[in-house]
């Protein structure tokens, strides 16, 4: 895991001192600061995660320190120590967006118990929810796919985005394209000047979840020190993409039916109705009907989500349209890593046609990101690809890349002789049989034989 970032302030040097050496043997990558100046202009220069602030600082105050610091980054995690008794100033720090307070005179125990809870809230939040505000500016993803299977799902994508049919439910292996399909309906759709907000179900547990969609008031659970708008609330007027919906547990799917049914909710803890009018496009790798079979997903909430269905299917269904997103990555990494690969060699094109993609498009960009950046030709060769594809590929090309060129060099004729030879062996002697081991035709086949003696 990455080494999160901490900044020390206080005014005290041998606390500054304490406090370094403890958070360092902890790991934590850790930088201090004396006064509030100092700070505000450490959190430019060093961009902590978070901040263990004094509130009572020479100069500018601790509660100035943090609305400057919370300028800075908002979602920046600042834990004010404050003098014993004063709850009050505890209290306030907080609603300016302090994070948590701890009292001085504190243990080291204690203090690293309460950063340790901090980094590790923020880091799950950061990791599940993706607040994206982003603008229409930047318009809708580019989907690339020629094939039949994907003109169907760009038409049926059209159609949608424009339509004001609220639920739609992608489906598809990993890596097919389902989040870009979420993200192209909102930004093609009337919606796209307001948020577009995804939220993975699978990796948020259950409690945290509802929370996380409804909102709470302050109070509605011993976590809950103030009070927090959801998604929902925050999408007002946008999209909420719901991915890996198929992991959710069955008390939210009910919770989620009941807000589908007439899209208003209550804030956990709250008493108030609260309407909104959002777009709920969800996705799944799973198979939901056998979900339902199993009894893992509700069949009537299933009915609600998918009032438009959309499938996508899997990279090795739709073959025609690997050479185009290859061409198309193979541009934009290009441009990325300042190379200047355009085309594809037609042994790497072979390959890529031929390879399953269990990973779809995910591991097709992944492949051709990586094969730019080691390549160094004006085109993507078979050697830059990695050993899996050209493993399970047809076995004519394995040969060729274990065969390795001997140090002292090799007569090339020697080579294409011993193949010819080999082919011809394994085949019993089948021309034809052979020819194809070499994807030769049979006339050049035959060339080769007569050219190395096999044949008067
Ligand atoms: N048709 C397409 N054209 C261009 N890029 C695509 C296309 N489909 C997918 N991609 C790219 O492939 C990657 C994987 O797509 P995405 O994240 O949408 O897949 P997913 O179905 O949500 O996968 P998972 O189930 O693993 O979450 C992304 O980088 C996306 O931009
Ligand atoms: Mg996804």
């Amino acid at each position: 895991m990455r080494r999160a970032k901490i900044m020390v302030v206080d005014d005290e040097h041998l606390i500054r001192w304490s406090l370094e050496q403890n958070l360092k043997k902890q790991g934590y990558e850790v930088c201090t600061a004396g006064t509030g100046e100092d700070a505000i202009r450490l959190a430019r220069e060093e961009q902590p995660e978070l901040v263990l602030l004094d509130y009572h600082l020479p100069g500018i105050n601790g509660l100035e320190v943090l609305q400057r610091l919370k300028e800075i980054d908002e979602e920046l995690l600042v834990i004010m120590v404050t003098a014993q008794g004063g709850l009050e100033t505890a209290v306030n720090t907080m609603r300016h967006g302090a994070y948590d307070y701890i009292n001085k005179p504190f243990n080291l125990d204690e203090m690293s118990l309460v950063v340790r809870k901090a980094l590790d809230t923020s880091e799950l939040r950061r990791e599940v929810v993706q607040l994206r505000s982003e603008h229409k500016k930047q318009g809708p993803p580019k989907i690339i796919g020629n094939s039949k299977h994907m003109k169907n799902v760009l038409e049926m994508m059209a159609k949608v985005a424009k339509s004001d049919a609220s639920t739609v439910l992608v489906q598809g292996e990993s890596g097919t394209g389902k989040e870009l399909v979420a993200k192209y309906i909102h930004y093609e759709s009337s919606r796209a000047e307001k948020p577009f907000v995804a939220i993975n179900c699978a990796a948020v547990p259950a409690t945290l979840l509802e929370s996380e969609l409804f909102g709470h008031e302050k109070g509605a659970f011993t976590d809950a020190k103030t009070s927090k708008k959801g998604l929902f609330e925050l999408a007002d007027g946008g999209t909420v993409f719901l991915d890996e919906i198929g992991d959710m547990e069955l008390g939210m799917q009910a919770k989620l039916l009941r807000f589908l049914e007439d899209r208003t909710f209550r804030r956990i803890g709250g008493t108030k109705m609260i309407p909104v009018d959002v777009r709920i496009v969800s996705a799944t790798n799973k198979d939901l009907l056998k979900a339902i079979e199993d009894k893992t997903f509700r069949n009537d909430l299933y009915y609600r989500l998918q009032v438009i269905p959309i499938f996508l299917p899997a990279l090795r269904e739709r073959k025609e349209d690997i050479l185009m997103l290859a061409n198309h990555f193979i541009e934009t990494f290009s441009r990325e890593f300042g190379k200047s690969t355009k085309g594809i060699s037609s042994m790497a094109e072979k390959l890529l046609v031929e390879y399953n993609w269990p990973g779809n498009i995910r591991e097709l960009k992944n492949v051709i990101e990586r094969a730019i950046i080691l390549g160094n030709e004006d085109t993507l060769l078979m050697e830059n690809l990695p050993l899996e594809i050209i493993a399970k590929a047809s076995q004519v090309t394995v040969p060729l890349t274990t065969f390795k060129l001997p140090a002292e060099g090799i007569d090339i004729e020697e080579v294409e002789r011993e193949l010819i030879k080999q082919s011809l062996e394994m085949t019993d002697w089948n021309q034809s049989k052979a020819a194809k081991k070499l994807n030769l035709g049979i006339d050049a086949f035959r060339y080769r034989m007569k050219k190395f003696g096999f044949l008067k």
